[in-house]
This record gives C-alpha cells, sequence and structure tokens, in this order.
C-alpha cells in the first residue's frame, strides 16, 4: 500500500495568503496542514509517499517537509507541471503508484479520525475505490454521491444544482490499480481538468465495486480563511497540551493549556489557552485569548487578541480594538493606530482587507 499526497493546485481561495506560500504549509497550532496528513498515513502504517509539488510552491514545500525520515516515512516528490486535476495528478504519478493499492490524500483536508478502519474496510471488500463522505449543509458547493442502502456508490455530482444526498466528497480516497486504465481514457471536464470524480464514475459504470464510508467526525477542508480558523480551534481544544519553562518574573499571567516556545519572553501580558506560541516571540503588555496560535519570531504588543492565527515574523503593535477571527500572515506589520487619525498612510497589497471601524 502506498499513499499519495496532492499538494500542488493554486491555491486561489487562501489569498493573499497563498500569494508568497504554499497553502498547504499554512500552521494550524503551529504546524504546516500538510504535516497531519502525512502522520495519519504513517500511524495507518503506510510509509511509501509519494507528494504532488507545483513549480510555484513545490521547492518551498520539499525544503520544509524532507526526505520523510522525520515521519519514519520514504517521501518521493513529483512534479505537476499545472494544476489540470486531480485525476492528471494520478495520471502522473503513476511511475510511483505502479500496480499498488493506494490511498489519496488531497494536502489541505484535515480530518478528526485515523485511517486504519476505513483501510481495512477497503482490503477486506477487496474494493477498487473506497471514499468517505461526510454530511454537508451546503452540498451544492461539493461533489456529492448519490448511494444506496449497502453505501455502494451510484453516482457521483460534481458541485449539483438539485443534491440528491447531502453526502459531500471528503479529499481522502482509497484506489486500486484499476483507476489507472479508467484516468487514461478520461477526457478534461468543463473546467478543463482530469477530475477524479469522472474517474469513480466510470468506475461504477464498468460495475467496479466502489463503496463509501460516511465520517462521523469532523472533516476541514483548511483552503478557506474559517476552515483554516476552525481547524486551529479544534486542534488546540483536542491536541494541545501544556508545556512552558517560562518563569514568570513580572505581572504575567499564564492560564490554562499554554504551549511557548524557546527563547519566546513575555511581559506583563496575560495568556488564556488554549494558545501555542512559537520560539523567539516577544509579547507585551498583551491579553492573547483563547485559540490562539503564533508562530515563531512574532512581535506583539499592546494587543488584546482571541481566535486567530499569526504567521512567522508578523509584527502588531498598539491596536486598541480586540482583534478577533483574523488570519495575519507571514512578516505582515500592522502598527499604532491612533483612537482619531488625522491622516492614515498605507502601503497595501492587491486582495489585501482592511476594516477600520
Ligand atoms: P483544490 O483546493 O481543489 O484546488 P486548488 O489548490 O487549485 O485551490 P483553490 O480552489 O484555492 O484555487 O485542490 C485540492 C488539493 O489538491 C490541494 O492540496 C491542491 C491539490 N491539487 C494538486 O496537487 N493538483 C491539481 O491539479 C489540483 C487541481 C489540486
Amino acid at each position: 500500500m502506498k499513499a499519495l499526497i496532492l499538494s500542488g493546485g493554486k491555491g486561489t481561495r487562501l489569498r493573499p495568503l497563498t500569494y508568497t506560500g504554499a497553502k498547504q504549509l499554512v500552521p494550524v497550532a503551529n504546524k504546516p496542514i500538510l504535516w497531519y496528513g502525512i502522520e495519519a498515513i504513517v500511524r495507518a502504517g503506510i510509509t511509501d509517499i509519494g507528494i504532488i509539488i507545483s513549480p510555484e510552491t513545490g521547492e518551498e514545500i520539499q525544503k520544509k517537509t524532507g526526505d520523510g525520515s522525520r515521519f519514519g516515512a520514504k517521501i518521493t516528490y513529483i512534479h505537476q507541471d499545472s494544476p489540470d486535476g486531480l485525476a492528471h495528478a494520478v495520471k502522473i504519478a503513476q511511475p510511483f503508484l505502479t500496480d499498488s493499492p493506494f490511498v489519496m490524500y488531497l494536502g489541505d483536508n484535515l480530518i478528526a479520525e485515523d485511517l486504519d478502519l476505513y483501510l481495512q474496510d477497503f482490503k477486506e471488500k477487496q474494493l477498487d475505490a473506497l471514499i468517505l463522505l461526510r454530511k454537508v449543509s451546503n452540498p451544492t458547493a461539493f461533489g456529492v454521491a448519490k448511494i444506496n442502502e449497502k453505501g455502494e456508490v451510484l453516482e457521483l455530482i460534481e458541485k449539483p444544482k438539485n443534491p440528491p444526498s447531502n453526502l459531500a466528497l471528503v479529499g481522502i480516497y482509497f484506489f486500486s490499480s484499476a483507476i489507472h486504465e479508467v484516468i487514461n481514457h478520461l477526457k478534461p471536464s468543463a473546467r478543463g481538468e482530469l477530475e477524479i470524480t469522472d474517474a469513480i464514475q466510470s468506475l461504477i459504470e464498468n460495475k467496479k465495486p466502489v463503496s463509501a464510508q460516511e465520517l462521523k467526525n469532523w472533516w476541514l477542508d483548511t483552503g478557506k480563511k474559517d476552515d483554516l480558523l476552525e481547524a486551529n480551534r479544534i486542534i488546540l481544544d483536542t491536541n494541545l497540551t501544556a508545556d512552558y519553562k517560562y518563569e514568570i518574573t513580572d505581572n504575567s499571567q499564564i492560564i490554562g493549556r499554554v504551549k511557548i516556545g524557546k527563547n519566546t519572553t513575555i511581559i506583563n501580558s496575560t495568556i488564556r489557552g488554549p494558545v501555542i506560541i512559537g520560539d523567539n516571540c516577544h509579547l507585551e503588555n498583551c491579553f492573547i485569548g483563547p485559540y490562539s496560535s503564533i508562530a515563531d519570531n512574532v512581535h506583539l504588543s499592546e494587543i488584546d487578541l482571541e481566535h486567530s492565527v499569526i504567521l512567522k515574523s508578523a509584527e502588531v503593535k498598539g491596536i486598541e480594538q480586540r482583534i478577533v477571527d483574523s488570519v495575519i500572515g507571514q512578516r505582515a506589520k500592522i502598527h499604532f493606530v491612533p483612537k482619531r487619525p488625522k491622516a492614515l498612510s498605507f502601503m497595501i497589497g492587491d486582495d489585501s482587507q482592511i476594516e477600520l471601524t
């Protein structure tokens, strides 16, 4: 059994963060999203992993993630010249996958459950495809499955106007080598991509065994800001254990589950967990509220922050209002806004969003 993680793509939905970096490396509780997938795959006993990368962000992913030894795995990087679809990624990975069955994992997806039970089901039933489904309230925005009472998949429909169910396709699939044959005959869809839903549909039409399992727990597609914040909240809630060697020498207060990295200084501040703070940060006169993740080398002073993610080397100073539900990109700087400014002076990049209320 092998694994194929898709970590190419365009990442348009997380712009402007993804202009300068890979969306799969955006951290959730200070760990790249992609690494959660790798760890889940290794926990299921699969250590031969191929990762699809794009020309724009591939080098960064490769440099950060390495050859797999840190996860106890062997990683092979596979270059996809342009994001021509999920089935296209499988097609170019054929020399890596050969005739092995494999789990395909979209690099920006996160699920609560381990993969073992699904893997076992896939093997025991000798399926050609096992897809994972999750009930959603807005099925028109997803690939949706029509299944019968035995869990067999009858039809898959991409973003249906009249959804046959509220069961959306989660970005984790198990395939036998039969998928390659159908992908080799696939034609690009209306949006010009080789669609994995079309490939699975062909398996169904060829009477191959295709089954589905419904996820009972949460699933997040972190390609969007709100899902990213939600993933951060859930991971901090469920996975974070308090860990800091910080000695309180002034009137700072650290309450609840808080993890603080090396060489971080905290002066005259209150941190109320669950909160994670990276290495080499400086926090002064701050209140950091629950569900906040602060990456390495971040400088914060005179701010009140909650339910937010602050990426590496960002600097936020002197904001009177509480900052909530925010994602602040790497090296971003937000500095002192006086109560009644006479004038504001900006240098703001494309697609930025600033609300002064
Ligand atoms: P998507 O989120 O469907 O596509 P995208 O990355 O282009 O993102 P956006 O909608 O924000 O523009 O992709 C799901 C995952 O699969 C993601 O990790 C990127 C990866 N992917 C590839 O590796 N190759 C591809 O050809 C495509 C379409 C996606």
